[in-house]
């Protein structure tokens, strides 16, 4: 026993050692990929369990599993770490869990679990938190990592707290849910474990309505990796037999669809702020594009994925709109063209967008979110006014996998206010090396092995430079 907790203690420390090493992203980011995680193997060190205190009589050594940890895992972790979740080990009980110890407490303290992007950095602090914000406090870090550091204690199960609720996913008071109509099969074992389809939605509203709530329900909660969500205004996806098209990318299959946001799972519903709600005309559909990731080495189907609506018929006195902003379509690029070259590291593009004079009284800022493709590894954006600059979304940590919508968490006045003449800047940094693992990853895919030059464009080797803003409009 000894030497299990003499090796965990060297691994962590190394490991954090080299989590630690400087604030430069990509060493973390690589880090994530360096897994055991696909295998479902748990990591060499801390095989065994540890004993406790119990057999001298002595009060069990905190933190420890039942009064300390299991708590947190069930709030921060098991929404995917769980049997049959999209994480490839549990983390619901100290059986399956104690052997993760260091492995969590080291991607924990390098910020890479609970998988969160929105992050502050020394030219970024965001005007407001984030709601339903995943990250664990400093306190609960510390005691992740003095839990693996003691080799992971079960504690005494008589002293066990209750565990709390995990976050409830369900999005309370529905109008509608829509279903998919047929399935879609994902292969097994094969090479490419992600797969891009869309599905399109008809959620039956019989006039126009203004929606404040939306969640996906996922049908095969082992295989949806990640779901971008879009409203597809002109119904142009009520063509597409069976309500499927099959590999899409990364976009919504047809055009003009607006971007509402992205979910992972266990991702709570996106509800607006009281007052705002979003016109979703009659006839719209709603489309998912679904990652499907297949990590199961068994053939897997996805039957039952739906979109749950909660929706009004009264106008709301704020509407809520997305606007896209950034490359491609929407404002000036700077230092046009958009040109990453192969080998390029640090490599910027910027955005700029003016905001137009739309005569409208009061325009407020409630919801963020980004999207780049898989060379990008920052982007950072920002309203300016004058000399005035608020930072409103910094994502240091790029990750093609992980991309939501963040939410403001405050009431609609306190939210940040957009006058025309202000100024969205979009600052995309890309690394099109292949130390950069979305790089490798991509290439990959299409069968190369060298970084090659990349354009704008939809497709997996282009890429964008785009930010979703959604803007509460109050329209008279
Ligand atoms: C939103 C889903 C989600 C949540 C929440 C989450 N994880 Fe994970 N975790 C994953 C997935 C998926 C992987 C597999 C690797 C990947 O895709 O990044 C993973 C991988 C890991 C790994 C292995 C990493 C490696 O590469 O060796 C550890 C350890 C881990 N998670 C611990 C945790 C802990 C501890 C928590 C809570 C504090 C947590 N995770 C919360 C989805 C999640």
């Amino acid at each position: 026993m000894m030497f299990h907790v003499r090796s965990s203690i060297a691994s962590l420390a190394v490991a954090l050692a080299v989590s630690c090493a400087g604030d430069d992203p990509s060493a973390t980011q690589g880090s994530a990929s360096t897994s055991d995680a696909a295998t479902g193997d748990a990591p060499a060190s801390a095989t065994e369990p540890a004993t406790t205190g119990a057999d001298t009589g002595a009060a069990a050594a905190r933190p420890n599993w039942v009064q300390d940890i299991a708590p947190l895992m069930t709030t921060h972790c098991v929404s995917c770490h769980i049997e049959g979740g999209i994480a490839p080990f549990a983390l619901d009980t100290y059986e399956a869990a104690y052997q993760w110890a260091p492995a969590a407490a080291v991607q924990i303290s390098a910020g890479l679990m609970p998988p969160w992007h929105a992050i502050e950095t020394e030219e970024c602090q965001p005007p407001l938190a984030f709601k339903h914000d995943a990250r664990l406090a400093p306190e609960q870090i510390t005691m992740f990592i003095d839990w693996a550091i003691a080799n992971a204690p079960e504690g005494e199960p008589a002293d066990a707290v209750p565990l709390p609720d995990p976050p409830a996913v369900d999005l309370v008071d529905t109008t509608a849910t829509a279903t998919m109509s047929g399935s879609i099969e994902v292969p097994g074992g094969a090479s490419t474990l992600d797969y891009f389809h869309c599905l399109s939605f008809d959620p039956g509203q019989t006039s126009d309505v203004y929606v404040d709530g939306l969640q996906v329900i996922p049908g095969n909660r082992e295989l949806v990796h990640h779901v971008l969500m879009f409203v597809d205004e002109s119904a142009e996806s009520a063509d597409w037999e069976g309500g499927v098209l099959e590999d899409c990318n990364g976009g919504s299959g047809v055009s003009g669809a607006l971007l509402i946001g992205g979910w992972v799972p266990g991702g709570l519903p996106i509800e607006t702020p009281a007052e705002v709600a979003m016109r979703l005309p009659v006839g719209a559909r709603i489309i998912f594009n679904m990652h499907y990731h297949n990590a199961t080495g068994a053939p897997q189907t996805d039957q039952g994925t739906g979109v749950a609506l909660r929706w009004s018929t009264t106008l709301p006195r704020y509407v809520g709109t997305f606007q896209l902003v950034g490359a491609p379509g929407a404002g000036d690029l700077l230092d046009a063209p958009f040109f990453i070259p192969a080998g390029a590291d640090g490599h910027i593009e910027r955005m700029r967008y003016v905001v137009p004079d739309l005569g409208l009284p009061e325009l407020r800022l409630f919801a963020m979110s980004n999207h780049m493709h898989r060379v990008g590894v920052d982007m950072k954006v920002t309203l300016q006014r004058g000399d005035d600059v608020t930072c409103l979304l910094q994502t240091p940590r790029w990750d093609f996998n992980w991309q939501r919508q963040y939410l403001y968490d405050a009431e609609v006045e306190a939210l940040p206010e957009v006058l025309p003449g202000d100024i969205i800047d979009i600052r995309c940094t890309y690394d099109n090396t292949l130390a950069n693992p979305g790089v490798a990853e991509a290439l990959a895919e299409a069968g190369l092995d060298q970084p090659q030059d990349v354009l704008l464009g939809e497709e997996t080797l282009d890429e964008m430079c785009l930010a979703g803003i959604g803007v509460a409009v109050r329209p008279f």
